[in-house]
């Protein structure tokens, strides 16, 4: 009951997004979520709350609010009427789940935390990454490419969030690091052919930037 309460609340609120972070993302994160579970275990409800509600108040999203998820996820869960100690759960791994620069460490230590945190990421990679990416970069009026402008690697999350370069290097910043994060097993197959597929996009991305290999 809560599960579908939740659901019906971020489907309403992200239905309109057009940063790359739409209803259509976290339906993606929360069925990739179910499928993990299936392969890795953990508590469900637990599991499919933190999908949910995972990007609830996004720094990419809320005017730079930095760690403000965890707090709106516990109190819409409360509000709801769901047992606060799961909701706590719920509200740390939501703290926990974004990715906050290169240099910086992940803190999800529960198995629920790690599927939801690799769910999310398995949606950053591949062609649905590459797509995110660049409809996340023009929604914040961010150039393509800009071959002068190199990547920088972040080692605290404020520098990340304030970060404007172009979309290009965000595969550097993030996205190509991805698959030595994901903490499952079942998430790095995955991962590993999503990742792929970039490396070979950037490949024909300079190819036809440079001009090289027309004939
Ligand atoms: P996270 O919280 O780990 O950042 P999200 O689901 O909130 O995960 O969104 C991540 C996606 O947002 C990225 O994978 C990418 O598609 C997009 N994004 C975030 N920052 C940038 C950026 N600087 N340039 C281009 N895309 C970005
Ligand atoms: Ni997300």
């Amino acid at each position: 009951m809560i599960v579908k309460t939740i659901l019906e609340h971020v489907k309403n609120q992200f239905e309109s997004d057009t940063t790359g972070h739409d209803w259509f993302h976290i339906e993606r994160v929360y069925k990739i979520a179910c499928h993990l579970h299936t392969k890795e275990g953990g508590d469900l409800e637990i599991i499919q709350l933190s999908a949910l509600l995972h990007d609830i108040s996004d720094h990419k999203m809320n005017g730079g609010k930095l760690n403000d998820g965890g707090n709106v996820a516990l109190q819409l869960l409360i509000q709801n009427g769901y047992n606060e100690e799961k909701a706590i759960i719920v509200a740390n791994i939501v703290d926990g789940v974004s990715f906050k620069g290169a240099l910086v460490k992940d803190q999800q230590i529960s198995i629920e935390g790690k599927i939801v945190q690799d769910a999310d990421r398995l949606d950053a990679l591949g062609a649905m990454g590459i797509a995110r990416a660049f409809t996340y970069g023009g929604s914040k009026n961010r150039p393509i490419y800009e071959p002068a402008v190199l990547p920088e690697l972040h080692d605290d999350f404020k520098k990340y969030a304030t970060a404007k370069s172009h979309t290009i290097n965000h595969f550097y910043e993030k996205l190509l690091l991805l698959k030595d994060r994901l903490h499952t097993k079942t998430a790095q197959v995955i991962g590993l052919k999503r990742h792929q597929l970039m490396e070979e996009f950037l490949e024909q991305f300079y190819d036809e930037w440079n001009l090289t290999n027309l004939d």
